[in-house]
């Protein structure tokens, strides 16, 4: 089959290839609750490029010979189901084959060849959900990937959105940011959003009710702390804070615009991979100099319980529009990643694997 390979350290020009003569997984050989999905479109996340950054100089440490192929979302069909899925008791979700599905894989996956730029992959069907007819698979690949499960992960840890809720959300434009905001006021929040004027106007579409341009504002949080000082601001303010760029000073800030009991979200970590603001913001009592806000650092790990909640905000209409930026064919795949590298994308960029 045709697959994208990781090969050496570096940026995707170096780091990957297309191999057309890839060992495809069979279906005799599925085992246990395993799946085989031909893959019609894989959506790319910033997490792929880190995989191929650093992930080739520790193999030659692992203990077996990995052939990592990129990427974690897909939308495909089931060309085969493990043997346990064939009985009805074991097989909750009816999955049969033809069923049109979609999710992502974890990193480890990534890492034994696994990766979704393959024209077919195995995996687990608790890592599926079944496709919402609403949407086409290039969109249920940019929906229910890294970037859905993410939202869904994010809105969880809130321990809720609820109507009247206040809500702040850093790079609001993004993969993860723009289903974020959908589900927000599909929950009757309020929602404010920061990204650059180029995507205000996205922001605003998918229903923003005020955006601030990070271009013009200066910082945005002193910008906030500006617009926030003053007598009788407290009903003004902010429930939670959700970061999806990686926001220190919105933190550390955030006692003058979030209110006391809000909670400040991020998942981004930024270069200690989450060590440092860990330690920062989460072990650092306030009398060492912490911030008196509750913090939380996320990590995804993908399961069957974010993947069906995204999917049912799509089907419930929560989640009405899967902002898609561009998509590449199968052979352009580094070119792909190199207009993600830009960080100027307006959404989920898509490669047709097999469509
Ligand atoms: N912890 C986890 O499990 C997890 C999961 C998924 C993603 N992530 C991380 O989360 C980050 C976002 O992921 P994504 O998929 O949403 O990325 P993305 O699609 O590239 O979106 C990032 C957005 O941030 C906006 N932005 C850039 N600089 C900004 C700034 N200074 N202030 C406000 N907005 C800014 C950009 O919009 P403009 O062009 O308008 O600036 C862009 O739309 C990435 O770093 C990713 O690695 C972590």
């Amino acid at each position: 089959m045709k697959a994208w390979v990781l090969e050496r350290w570096g940026a995707p020009r170096q780091a990957i290839h297309l191999s057309t003569t890839f060992p495809a997984p069979t279906a005799a050989s599925l085992t246990g609750s395993n799946i085989l999905v031909k893959v019609s479109h894989a959506a790319i996340n910033p997490v792929d490029v880190h995989v191929m950054q650093i992930l080739p100089s520790w193999a030659p440490m692992l203990p077996f010979r990995p052939h990592p192929i990129p990427a974690m979302d897909f939308a495909g069909h089931i060309v085969a189901l493990g043997p346990a899925l064939l009985s009805s008791s074991k097989n909750k979700d009816n999955l049969q084959v033809g069923t049109a599905v979609c999710g992502c894989i974890s990193t480890p996956m990534v890492v034994r060849g696994h990766g979704t730029l393959a024209e077919y992959i195995v995996v687990p069907a608790s890592l599926v959900a079944v496709k919402p007819p609403s949407v086409t698979l290039a969109q249920a690949a940019g929906l229910a990937g890294v970037a859905g499960q993410t939202a869904v992960l994010v809105e969880a840890e809130t321990g809720g959105i609820k109507p009247g809720h206040r809500v702040l959300i850093n790079g609001v434009s993004g993969g993860v940011g723009s289903i974020l905001l959908q589900a927000c006021k599909g929950k009757g929040a309020i929602v404010h959003g920061i990204c650059s004027g180029a995507n205000a106007e996205l922001a605003r579409r998918l229903g923003a009710d005020e955006v601030i341009d990070y271009q013009k504002s200066g910082p945005v949080e002193q910008f906030l702390a500006g617009r926030f000082r003053g007598e009788g601001v407290e009903e003004e303010q902010y429930d939670f804070v959700l970061d999806t760029v990686g926001g220190q000073g919105l933190y550390e800030k955030s006692p003058v615009y979030m209110k006391p009991n809000g909670r400040f979200v991020t998942i981004d970590g930024g270069p200690s991979q989450g060590v440092l603001p860990y330690i920062m913001n989460k072990l650092r009592p306030v009398w060492l100099g912490g911030t008196p806000r509750a913090y939380s650092i996320l990590l995804l790990s993908p399961a069957q319980r974010t993947v069906q909640e995204l999917a049912r905000w799509v089907n419930d209409g929560l989640v009405r529009e899967a902002v898609v930026d561009s998509e590449f064919a199968m052979e352009e795949a580094v070119e792909a990643y190199e207009k993600l590298q830009t960080k100027r994308a307006k959404g989920k960029i898509i490669v047709r694997v097999a469509a």
